[in-house]
């Protein structure tokens, strides 16, 4: 089979587009939402990742099916991600009914573990209390996750935020192995041992705040803002996002942008009719690495599974 261009394949044989819009935010109201998603389908993104937590999926949902109305797309020619939150390891397969009614789907593309993380209360930006952690078993959430995709209620299953350690303890035990591993990605987080383990098992890898999530609280400009970026934009008269997102394309990872704004949703898609040069992926190869997000809100020394950041990350970080 021609994989087509701007496309990867997934161990399931589906095709993941390469560019994909992230669409968390904390403050935007369904109809900013919506128009954002509107306007990523009209430039010709055909893959968007939400989550239950993200409260997008209502939104995505209204954008995606105005489009099948109105013939811009068809159901099949585009790949929604969602993702099982942490509150909702007990029953995948009721969370992901949940999340294809907000989406007004009968499947989604692919259903990600959001974080190897379970806990009773429903929080993704705030630090959460000791009270709220509860004794994490990915063996059975793994198994709700292949119901769901037994069921059809979703085309591929996967993982998030998991370290190598962590895909290769499931890989000893799933019957279905996951699909995708989407962690943080970027050139100054580049996951080069991740993507050895995800290359070698057949795992393709999404990259989330592949800018870095510059001017966020939970972000960082340093990303954005690297003199070498900088340079080797100027040099081929690009955006530093535009090489930021090129080096992750043909680094064979998906992206996952996040804009809500019309002028960068459609800068950011233009990614595929120029590339880099082995000089430029050299240079960026070296460039020192530190991870933005730590996930240090998920450590506690007494009920969370992780009692420092590098338990999380099982070393990697
Ligand atoms: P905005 O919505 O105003 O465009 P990431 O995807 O790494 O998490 O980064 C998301 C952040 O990056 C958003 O706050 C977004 O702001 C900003 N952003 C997205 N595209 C670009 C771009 N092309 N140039 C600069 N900032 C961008």
């Amino acid at each position: 089979m021609r994989i087509a261009e701007g496309t990867a394949q997934l161990n399931t044989g589906a095709l993941i587009p390469l560019i994909g819009l992230g669409t968390a935010t904390r403050n935007l109201n369904d109809e900013e939402i919506k128009a954002a998603m509107t306007t990523a389908l009209q430039v010709g993104y055909r893959h968007f990742d939400t989550a239950s937590y993200y409260g997008t999926e209502h939104a995505l949902g209204e954008a995606l099916n105005s489009a099948f109305r109105s013939g811009i797309v068809n159901r099949e020619d585009v790949f929604v991600t969602s993702k099982l939150g942490n509150t909702e390891h007990d029953d995948p397969i009721a969370a992901i009914k949940n999340s294809l009614k907000s989406l007004q789907l009968e499947y989604v593309d692919l259903y990600l573990i959001h974080w190897p993380v379970k806990m009773r209360t429903r929080i993704l930006f705030s630090q959460p209390k000791e009270e709220d952690f509860l004794p994490l078993n990915i063996k059975s959430t793994w198994q709700g996750m292949e119901q769901c995709m037994e069921t059809g209620l979703t085309k591929a299953i996967g993982v998030s935020n998991f370290s190598s350690k962590k895909i290769e303890d499931l890989l000893s035990y799933a019957k279905i192995p996951p699909a995708v591993d989407q962690v943080e990605m970027h050139p100054l987080w580049q996951q080069k041992k991740l993507r050895e383990c995800c290359s070698k098992h057949n795992i393709h890898v999404s990259a989330w705040s592949p800018l870095g999530a510059p001017n966020n609280p939970w972000g960082s400009n340093v990303v954005i803002d690297n003199p070498l970026i900088q340079e080797i934009a100027e040099k081929h008269g690009k955006t530093r996002a535009q090489v930021i997102l090129r080096w992750g394309v043909e680094q064979g990872v998906s992206v996952l942008p996040k804009s809500f704004n019309a002028g960068r949703i459609a800068e950011n898609f233009q990614i595929f009719d120029w590339s880099l040069t082995l000089d430029d992926h050299d240079k960026i190869s070296k460039l020192k690495q530190g991870k933005i997000s730590t996930g240090q809100k998920f450590v506690n020394s007494t009920t969370s599974p992780y009692k420092t950041v590098e338990e999380l990350w099982d070393g990697e970080i």
